[in-house]
């Protein structure tokens, strides 16, 4: 993890704290880490449940692997550092829209387990709800929605997570989705299922 650089700065608490934030929002701020390879269906299954959330009157946000990397992480790439960082950085922000009060949903392929239990001990246990989308790497190409299996198994795209980068399975997600079995639909609503009984809705 990183060292803070600078020097002479001090926490300040603030006059409106998170739990007034949840009482005017009418839910509980946490984040829904999805975690899983490319082509799993992190993204499709976060966004259907926003979704859902929206239409319960729940404020949710997603934070999306491919499109941080357009603007917050443009400098970062695939290596085994830039995707720590990718996912610190993440980490942090994930954490403030929790604070706010937002559902927060975030979607990366975050193969690192070190990294995903940093975020998990950031927002705290209770607020942190991870969840596998397990599929094979077999079903994960076969769909290959961005053609991007194909280039790596060509050798045009190095280091690609599943071919030759690693992905560590969680050992202690709350939520599994085996997206090899279980469509969208029902794996968004496995996940609305489950967050409420956590009584975050
Ligand atoms: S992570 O490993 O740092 O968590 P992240 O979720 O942000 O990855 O980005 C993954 C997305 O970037 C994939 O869905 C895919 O579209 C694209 N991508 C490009 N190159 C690679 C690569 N070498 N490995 C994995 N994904 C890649």
């Amino acid at each position: 993890m990183k060292e803070q650089k600078s020097a002479n700065v001090t926490w300040h608490d603030h006059k409106v704290d998170r739990k007034q934030r949840e009482n005017l929002l009418k839910q509980k701020g946490v984040v829904l880490w999805f975690t899983g390879l490319s082509g799993s269906g992190k993204s499709t299954i976060a966004n259907e449940v926003a979704y859902k959330l929206q239409k319960m009157g729940k404020i949710t946000y997603v934070l999306d692997g491919d499109n941080i990397r357009h603007g917050l992480n443009k400098d970062l790439g695939f290596s085994e550092e830039d995707r720590n960082e990718n996912i610190r950085r993440i980490s942090e922000v994930a954490n403030l829209f929790a604070d706010a009060g937002i559902i927060t949903i975030t979607a990366f392929i975050s193969p690192y387990r070190k990294y995903r239990n940093f975020c998990r001990n950031l927002v705290g246990d209770n607020r942190f709800i991870e969840i596998y989308t397990k599929a094979s790497l077999k079903t994960c190409e076969k769909r290959d929605p961005k053609g991007l299996y194909k280039k790596a198994r060509a050798g045009e795209i190095k280091h690609f997570t599943g071919i030759d980068d690693p992905y560590e399975e969680p050992e202690k997600a709350e939520i599994t989705l085996d997206t090899d079995v279980v469509n969208v639909e029902e794996g968004a609503e496995i996940v609305i299922q489950k967050i409420h009984e956590y009584g975050i809705i």
